[in-house]
């Protein structure tokens, strides 16, 4: 397994925020039955709220992530590697309803420092984020071009605050 050392939130960020914009970010959730489940995320941002430092990922509620965000109250955020763009579209478009993706994708788990929910150890940057508050978009604040682009079906996001307990880096990165 690749050594992790220990940052601080505001270390790295611009390798977040690029892979945000690029392919997408992994995020790893935990059901109560303790299984594993994979998504990828476009939608994030990092900052302090109510003096904490914060992740917000917008989770729709068709996915199983939302579920197991729900159960427990936890998620991780990896920033993937160079090479791993195929493996983060694969967790984009499967659903762990039907597949085991981090089995599918190969992926090591590294167990959790703070949380229960592992990190994935090919990728570079990790953030532990404890849920300490949820709302959801609202159809009717929503701007009408963005709801015909993004909301032909409805299934308005949930937005998670994922207070940031630890952050860790590759060695190599660190
Ligand atoms: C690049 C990319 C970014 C995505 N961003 C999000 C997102 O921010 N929120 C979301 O709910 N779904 C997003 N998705 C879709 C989910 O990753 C996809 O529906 C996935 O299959 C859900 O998996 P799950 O059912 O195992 O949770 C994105 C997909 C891709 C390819």
């Amino acid at each position: 397994m690749t050594k992790k050392i220990e940052v601080s939130h505001t270390d790295y960020l611009q390798y977040t925020l690029k892979s945000l914009q690029k392919d997408g970010l992994l995020l790893t959730s935990t059901g109560k039955d303790e299984s594993i489940n994979v998504m990828t995320i476009g939608w994030g941002t990092i900052g302090p709220i109510w003096s904490m430092p914060m992740f917000l990922v917008m989770v729709r509620p068709s996915r199983l992530t939302y579920d197991f965000i729900q159960q427990t109250g936890q998620f991780t955020v990896n920033v993937p590697n160079k090479g791993m763009s195929s493996s983060v579209l694969f967790c984009g478009k499967k659903s762990g309803r039907d597949v085991d993706k981090f089995a599918k994708c190969d992926f090591t788990a590294v167990a959790g420092r703070n949380v229960v929910t592992p990190m994935i150890d090919e990728c570079i940057l990790h953030y532990e984020c404890q849920v300490i508050y949820t709302n959801d978009f609202e159809a009717e604040r929503i701007p009408e071009d963005v709801a015909v682009h993004f909301y032909p079906q409805g299934d308005y996001n949930r937005v998670f605050y994922g207070k940031i307990l630890s952050v860790f880096a590759d060695e190599g990165l660190a």
